[in-house]
């Protein structure tokens, strides 16, 4: 399949693993991915600068392909993971929160194709302004951060679809190949896989987090932190107080939980196990190329579907 994203990657098929701290802040899952025709994603948002750099070797040895990486641009450490990503002229770069306009023309020089990660149709024409080369689009399904704003992927992809010209990856709520048909219907010329890609081997998380997901339900996933920056996580006993707390309270108590806490120490009870309510689409741990290859059948047979009918 050729849209304007695999035509400007060089992808085969018009999928990406999302970037996710910790579960993708590891060689295994990127190379699996990107070596199976998808776009792999390193989140470097966690990583020591020297574990960033090794990842960055080894996954430039284990694959031929172009892979991505997410740096968040306002996180602590975004200069020197910039200056790394930079020295090792990494293809693509998946940036998230934070202004791209300062650094692209130093990565442009270099190659690297500039995706930038939005959830507001406002963020988009942004970063359009800016000149970045794609965009990523979350909309209120997803893992992680999603759109203060609540407005979901359905719905947001569309919006910004119409309202730039950028080619767009959409991203949250996805866990199945009829899930990237219907995004693609849409008017996105890619789709983004967070959740789903957490049950694979690969991904770098604790296994009490990987059972965590497989468990869920579509309706197992909440909203925690503030109202500005939220994230949605699996319910547990963290999610439990804070949504019982008062408002004066809940600060501590979301400073005390951490993701590290749930993805590396495996306290899925009092960590933040954040993952989309697609964790309820989830039924298997599968390695992640397998993964690819019945993402893509799945696609296949969601066109023939809608061809048919
Ligand atoms: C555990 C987890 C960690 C995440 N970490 C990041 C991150 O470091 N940077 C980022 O841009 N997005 C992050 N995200 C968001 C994902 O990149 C992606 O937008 C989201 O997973 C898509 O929704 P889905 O999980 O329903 O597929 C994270 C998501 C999850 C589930």
């Amino acid at each position: 399949m050729r849209t304007r994203i695999t035509e400007l990657l060089g992808i085969e098929h018009p999928i990406f693993q999302a970037a996710m701290s910790w579960a993708s802040s590891n060689a295994p899952l990127v190379i699996a991915v990107s070596n199976a025709g998808g776009m792999g994603v390193l989140g470097a948002g966690p990583m020591r600068p020297d574990d960033f750099s090794s990842a960055l070797k080894k996954i430039k040895q284990e694959t031929r392909k172009p892979f991505g990486v997410n740096i968040p641009l306002n996180g602590t450490r975004a200069k020197e993971l910039l200056d790394i990503a930079f020295a090792e002229k990494i293809p693509v770069m998946v940036a998230s929160q934070g202004g791209p306009r300062e650094h692209l023309a130093r990565f442009r020089a270099i190659g690297t194709k500039w995706l930038h990660v939005v959830a507001s149709v406002e963020h988009a024409k942004k970063a359009e302004a800016a000149g970045v080369d794609a965009l990523v689009v979350d909309g209120a399904e997803a893992g992680g951060h999603p759109p203060p704003s609540n407005v979901s992927t359905l719905v947001l992809v569309r919006r910004v679809v119409r309202a730039t010209r950028l080619p767009v990856v959409a991203s949250g709520g996805v866990a199945d190949g009829a899930g990237i048909a219907a995004l693609l219907a849409l008017g996105a010329e890619a789709v983004q896989l967070g959740t789903r890609f957490i049950a694979t081997p690969e991904a770098s998380v604790h296994e009490n987090y990987k059972r965590a997901v497989l468990a869920a339900e579509v309706h197992d996933t909440c909203l925690v932190g503030p109202a500005a920056l939220p994230i949605r996580q699996i319910r547990n006993a963290f999610t439990d107080k804070f949504l019982a707390a008062s408002s004066s309270e809940r600060e501590a108590l979301f400073k005390a939980a951490s993701l590290k806490q749930a993805a590396l120490e495996g306290d899925v009870e009092w960590g933040k196990v954040e993952a989309g309510q697609s964790a309820g689409l989830v039924e298997d741990i599968v390695p992640a190329g397998e993964l690819m290859q019945r993402l893509v059948r799945e696609l296949d047979d969601a066109r023939r579907r809608l061809a048919s009918l």
